[in-house]
């Protein structure tokens, strides 16, 4: 049998008062991604080639977040709250494109994951013409109840609507549905707004299937697929439950963790096996580590590669385009931006390394500062294979020190460094003998001390 078409309608027109923000609702991040963004994967990955993002009359930046992640995603918007059924018909061109099956989801519930709507569309290819996701929250308050009869879903309540008897029904709609593509604009368009909040109610579209002789069924699902985001509170739940999920997918794949609660991963943190996270790590967007790195406690990571067997930490900071190579050391209070550290090179306590490239074995002692700002602009430092940088020393960008030097600690470094040569660039050193008993016994005589 062919493979059904999906399109997903993504909802995201949503006011967002109750985060108390200038960003739009759907664009706050949990594991350092738009929730939209997270939704997006999800239909991508439940099979919805298409997909139809609906958004508000001014709500540009999140149609270009859509684009980003979604390049082939199409943009359509609701200018009138009306409902969500009314939500769901701005996307009307597409859904006459004619689909095999439709996903409505919405954009402020990012935990749903694609084995949940593929539940949905294995019941329509099973015989439904709406399939809806059911669940059963402590405090039902709100929700609209799923009126189910004999297996068959009849019709959805919404809270405001429902009788004190249909109050008392604990399954609840999740929000997210599937529809026939053949069904889906027939119904939608029957749907009224004779209802308590005189809106278009998507969910009505359940009633008026039983009415055609349509088969509606609910899908139970579990609570987390479908939680909603409507505060900060609630953002901050939801990121701790995709913290977990994102930890426990790390320890199948293989990463040891020693106290996982501790560590924070971003959606796309990619962690190789037998790579070991002790406590406390952050990781930022963009991380990517080798398999047996190991990553020390309080480091925080952000755009950053780190090799094979590299040993990073206690308390180093990898910013943006920190490419650490294999088998390479980065100490406490290391902090590494926009630079190559190849493979093997050291750089053990207190060092700032930004706009460079360090050679393969070389070795930056403590103290070392990278001077890559001029208040202008940044200019690139060059560190050659096997080059010896001592403690405490300035090298003045833009300058390079060939393979095999020698930098004597202490050096400011402002030209460039010839291979296998010794750099000192310090102010040679003074003996004055005696000096210091003599400046006693002038204090002991109750004079001023001299020089
Ligand atoms: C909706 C469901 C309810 C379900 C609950 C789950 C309806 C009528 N009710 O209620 O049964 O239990 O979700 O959380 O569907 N939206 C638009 N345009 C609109 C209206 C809404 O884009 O004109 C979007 C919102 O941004 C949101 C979603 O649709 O993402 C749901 O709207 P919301 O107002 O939150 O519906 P609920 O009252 O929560
Ligand atoms: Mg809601």
């Amino acid at each position: 049998m062919a493979e059904r078409t999906c399109l997903a309608v993504v909802l995201a027109a949503g006011e967002g008062t109750r985060m108390r923000s200038s960003l739009p609702k759907v664009l706050h991040p949990i594991g350092n991604e738009p929730l939209l963004a997270h939704v997006l994967r999800a239909v991508a990955r439940a099979g919805a080639a298409d997909c139809v993002v609906v958004v508000g009359p001014d709500h540009d930046a999140v149609a270009k977040e859509a684009a980003r992640v979604s390049p082939n995603a199409s943009i359509a918007r609701q200018l009138e709250r009306l409902g969500t059924a009314h939500a769901v018909l701005a996307a009307r061109v597409a859904l006459e494109r004619g689909f095999d099956d439709i996903l409505v989801v919405f954009a402020d519930t990012p935990l749903v994951r694609p084995e949940t709507l593929m539940k949905l569309r294995a019941a329509l290819s099973a015989g439904a013409a709406v399939a809806v996701a059911g669940f059963t929250p402590a405090d039902p308050t709100g929700y609209g109840r799923l009126i189910v009869q004999g297996g068959k879903l009849v019709a959805i309540r919404e809270h405001n609507d429902a009788s004190e008897a249909e109050r008392a029904i604990g399954l609840c709609n999740g929000g997210l549905m599937a529809l026939d593509g053949r069904q889906a604009l027939g119904l939608l368009d029957r749907i009224g707004n004779a209802n308590a909040k005189k809106e278009f109610y998507l969910t009505d579209a359940v009633a008026l299937a039983n009415e055609a002789g349509l088969r509606a069924v609910a899908v139970e699902v579990e609570e987390d697929d479908v939680r909603g985001i409507n505060t900060k509170a609630q953002l901050a739940e939801t990121e701790a439950v995709l913290q977990q999920r994102l930890r426990q997918a790390a320890l199948d794949a293989g990463v040891t963790m020693i106290a996982p609660e501790t560590v924070f991963l971003s959606a796309d943190t990619v962690l190789g096996r037998d790579v070991t996270i002790e406590p406390y790590v952050v990781f930022g967007p963009g991380v990517t580590v080798e398999a047996n790195a190991v990553i020390h406690s309080f480091s925080h990571l952000t755009e950053a590669h780190i090799g094979e067997g590299a040993l990073i930490g206690p308390f180093a900071r990898l910013r943006p385009g920190a490419r650490i190579g294999k088998g390479a050391k980065i100490g406490n209070f290391v902090e590494v931006k926009q630079a190559e550290f190849a493979d093997g090179a050291k750089a053990n306590h207190l060092a700032y390394i930004g706009d460079a490239r360090v050679g393969e074995g070389a070795n930056i002692g403590a103290g070392t500062i990278f001077c890559n700002y001029d208040g202008a602009g940044k200019h690139r430092t060059d560190v050659g294979k096997g080059a010896f940088v001592g403690s405490n020393s300035s090298l003045v960008a833009p300058v390079s020190i060939g393979d095999g030097a020698y930098i004597g600690s202490g050096s400011v470094i402002t030209e460039s460094v010839p291979r296998d040569s010794l750099a000192l660039g310090r102010v040679r050193q003074v003996i004055k003998e005696g000096w210091a008993s003599r400046l006693r016994s002038l204090k002991a005589a109750g004079k001023k001390g001299g020089s």
